[in-house]
């Protein structure tokens, strides 16, 4: 007799399926090894999306599992970029490793909600865990501590929301922004990630009183001019409240003077963030920038484990050197918020979210089954490589360097230096040539303007990258600005 959906319940066909699903699993694992292999970098970008909304536009029914699985293979597979490929360069978004699609699947069979410490005894203690170790890092002492976010804008956002409630006190969480009486003040160079602009809409601050500080010719933010602007607002009835340092900058992963601004931060009882997404995490390294010696002098670090712990998306994470900062700021009573028996840290008192994943359970994870060794010998190695494709460009005529260049990000251009090609006509072929290798699927690159210059954009942060790689690319770019120009 043909089962209907009437007979159906979300109980029944779990237990019809439970054995079908690892059984499935593996079949999409083996698929995706294999496929990675061959396919592009980047099918279907910049051409379609995927037709999943006219397919199904409305699904009442229950579908069995092989054809939900038909359809992520015919379906979303296809258009899915391979961020496994050798050649995805374009962003710090590394492959993820593989122990965490395991452990992506623990977190969902186990559900825990990390909010309070009685709900996930076990989500806690990993979460305090991770956070320590990460404190560890960066040289933190014992009362720091810190928090599991959904990645580097969030954790940029909780960073100046916590500097604010530090720098104006206890009466901001009641009043609001009418508590400073005129303009807040957020201080970082031009270079900074936008995700500080986006926190300063989100907070009511507004992205006119982000103070963009110009940069020295290694995009290092001006420290005189920092000290002088911060002098004339106090002078002019502003309220600072921040400096926000880059231990890597969005477009060239420059690191700024991390002491200095410590000391200005100091100079003038204001907050020192950190946004070291990324680059926080070279402080393993041997060949690290020598600004991360300062790292620690910063009350709070953006540092994301999705980014150079190779974490699926979204894992971030801020730490501050005193985590009782955090609980100050976003700490809040309610009947229903009763903590039962708190037997450790209660996270929902240290950033937004009140209901939360154990997704440091990952991170955990991998520091067990990697360890901190090869992680340390993987950030040595993107430092290598980097360093190794500068001088590959160096040797080759036909590139060009573009802006600094002291950590895993390089910039650079193809230019064939012949007086007939303008600024403008070599903006617009390195243009073409990014778009021409994403639509080929050959590789993915980030485009970036530094000084009127367009440059192509490499992030080392794919432990598959090798320099065989590298010149692979370089001489497809030959190639193809001969069909471009
Ligand atoms: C330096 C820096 N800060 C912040 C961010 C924002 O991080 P997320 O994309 O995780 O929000 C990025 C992302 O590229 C970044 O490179």
């Amino acid at each position: 007799m043909e089962t209907t959906n009437n007979d159906l319940s979300i109980q029944s066909i779990q237990e019809k399926d439970s054995e079908k699903l690892i059984e499935m699993l593996n079949i999409f694992w083996n698929g995706l090894k294999e496929k990675r292999k061959t396919t592009k970098v980047a099918p279907g970008i910049l051409q379609n999306l995927p037709d999943v909304i006219t397919k199904d536009p409305y699904p009442v029914k229950h579908t069995s599992l092989e054809n939900v699985f038909k359809e992520v293979y015919e379906e979303i597979l296809p258009y899915c970029v391979n961020t496994a490929n050798p050649l995805f360069l374009g962003y710090v978004t590394p492959p993820s490793l593989d122990i965490t699609w395991l452990g992506n699947a623990i977190i969902a069979m186990l559900n825990q909600n990390v909010s309070f410490s009685a709900l996930s005894p076990a989500g806690t203690a990993i979460e305090q865990y991770v956070v320590n170790q990460l404190c560890k890092l960066v040289g933190y002492s014992d009362i720091s501590g810190g928090v599991i976010v959904s990645g580097g804008s969030t954790a940029n956002l909780q960073a100046l929301i916590t500097a604010r409630r530090s720098v104006l006190g206890e009466k901001v969480a009641a009043v609001g922004n009418a508590q400073s009486g005129g303009s807040q003040r957020i201080y970082c160079s031009t270079q900074i990630h936008r995700s500080i602009h986006k926190a300063a809409i989100i907070m009511g601050i507004g992205v006119e009183n982000v103070v963009e500080i110009p940069c020295d010719v290694n995009q290092k933010i001006d420290v005189s001019k920092l000290r002088k602007k911060i002098a004339e607002d106090i002078a002019d009835s502003k309220y600072p409240i921040a400096i926000v340092g880059a231990a890597g900058t969005r477009a060239c992963g420059s690191f700024d003077d991390l002491k200095s601004l410590s000391e200005i931060a100091e100079e003038n009882k204001i907050w020192f963030h950190v946004d070291g997404a990324y680059g926080a995490f070279l402080k393993l390294s041997d060949y690290k920038p020598k600004e991360l010696d300062y790292l620690h002098l910063a009350h709070s670090i953006t540092i994301d484990p999705h980014k150079l712990l190779f974490m699926p998306m979204d894992n971030g994470c801020l730490i501050v050197r005193d985590r009782q900062k955090l609980i100050d700021a976003f700490g809040i009573e309610g009947e229903y918020l009763e903590k039962f028996h708190p037997v450790g840290q209660d996270f929902c008192d240290f950033g937004i979210e009140l209901g939360r994943s154990m997704k440091a359970f990952n991170v955990w994870l991998a520091f067990k089954y990697i360890g901190l060794d090869l992680y340390k010998k993987e950030f040595d190695r993107l430092l290598i490589l980097a360093k190794e494709f500068k001088e590959l460009l160096d040797n080759e005529p036909e590139f060009e360097r573009i802006g600094p260049s002291e950590s895993i990000i390089v910039c650079f251009r193809w230019n064939p230096k012949v007086s007939y090609f303008s600024e403008a006509k070599l903006n617009i072929v390195n243009d073409k040539i990014r778009t021409t290798l994403i639509k080929e699927g050959t590789a993915f690159l980030n485009g970036v303007t530094i000084q009127n210059q367009f440059a192509l954009r490499i992030c080392f942060s794919n432990f598959n990258t090798k320099v065989e790689d590298l010149k692979v690319l370089l001489n497809g770019i030959k190639n193809m600005s001969k069909s471009i120009i």
